[in-house]
């Protein structure tokens, strides 16, 4: 399967970072599900884990069932990155992952994320101060450069290798792309010829199991983060692991099945949270999984209204006994 540094994963299946959605509850919704080798926290400040803020606190936590983790950091302050990776290996991450790639400007004036590309001698250098203080495997997600004619990922995947990371993670495009365009096979592919034996990551696009089985033999990557997608089908871990090692697809979930997920997901959320912050997260999570679900358009409309756990239940109750049948929810 999958090594990271001395960390075996069980399947070569990561979930990406993404801010504001891939928090403690969602984590610990979509592992049961099987197929996921590894989540990842959303990026985090280290400054804000030193001083302990709130905000901070609350993209760090973590519990025993949701494991292996990966702690985002993104900034470009070696000590504190140090400091905070020390403080989250001891409160249970198994992995620290340097951000390379948010191309969001105020990720970037602070010299972090996607500014990094722009200075790759410099991130090699912050890496390896951290590789060198923190006893836990170290990676670096990055996109392939800046801009087209600044495509830097080949070089400093090999660089960053030299410094001791444990694997990098590509997403396919540059900074100026944005989420636009197509996701480049042929530069994540670039970035594997470039490494000597690290695991290289691709990211990027992927939708669905032949998405993930395209872009390992496209690319030759050893592993596929997987995003976007995610927040709609929680189950394409489970189903791209099945694809992988079997070559055949296990029956899609039933409506019943995905109801119960948002369910799952709700009382996460109500017991991380409370029950306004929990309504406010489904109202605007529930956009992602009617993708799959496809629930009639009047009973969408209230759950996108929803505020209170009477209410959602209610609501739950209620879905159409005619949607539900035996229909697979695509
Ligand atoms: C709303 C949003 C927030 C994101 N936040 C992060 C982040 O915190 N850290 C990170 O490395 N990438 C972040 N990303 C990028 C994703 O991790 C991923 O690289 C990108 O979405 C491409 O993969 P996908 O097509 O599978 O979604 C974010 C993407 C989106 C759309």
């Amino acid at each position: 399967m999958l090594t990271l540094g001395s960390l075996e994963l069980t399947s070569n299946l990561l979930l990406s970072p993404i801010a504001g959605y891939c928090d403690l509850a969602f984590r610990l919704v979509v592992r049961p599900l099987g197929g996921l080798g590894l989540a990842c926290t959303d990026l985090v400040n280290p400054r804000g884990v030193l001083r302990r803020t709130g905000a901070s606190m609350a993209l760090v936590r973590t519990e025993s069932d949701d494991k292996p983790l990966c702690v985002q950091f993104y900034g470009a302050n070696p000590a504190e990155m140090i400091d905070a990776a020390r403080y989250c290996r001891d409160h249970g991450a198994d992995v620290i992952d340097i951000n390379m790639g948010c191309p969001v400007a105020k990720i970037c004036t602070r010299g972090g994320g996607a500014a990094m590309l722009s200075d790759p001698a410099n991130a090699v250098r912050l890496v390896e101060a951290v590789v060198q203080a923190v006893d836990l495997p170290v990676t670096a997600k990055l996109r392939l450069g800046l801009d087209d004619s600044t495509i830097v990922a080949p070089q400093l995947a090999a660089d960053l290798e030299r410094a001791g990371v444990a694997a990098v993670t590509v997403h396919g495009r540059t900074a100026a792309d944005r989420f636009g365009g197509k996701v480049r096979l042929d530069g994540i592919a670039r970035v594997v010829g470039a490494v000597r034996s690290i695991p290289v990551i691709g990211n990027g696009d992927v939708r669905s199991p032949a998405d993930v089985k395209r872009m390992i033999d496209a690319t030759g990557c050893a592993g596929v983060m997987i995003g976007r997608a995610a927040l709609s089908d929680p189950w394409i871990f489970r189903d791209s692991h099945t694809y992988l090692t079997t070559g055949s697809l296990p029956p899609p979930p039933t409506v019943c099945e995905r109801l119960d997920l948002i369910v799952r997901h709700f009382e996460q959320l109500r017991r991380l949270k409370n029950e306004r912050v929990a309504c406010a997260i489904m109202r605007q999570r529930f956009s992602w999984y009617a993708a799959r679900l496809q629930p009639p358009p009047g009973w969408r409309h209230q759950m996108r209204g929803v505020r209170s756990a009477n209410e959602f239940y209610q609501l739950m109750r209620e879905y159409p006994a005619s949607e539900k049948g035996d229909r697979n929810a695509g």
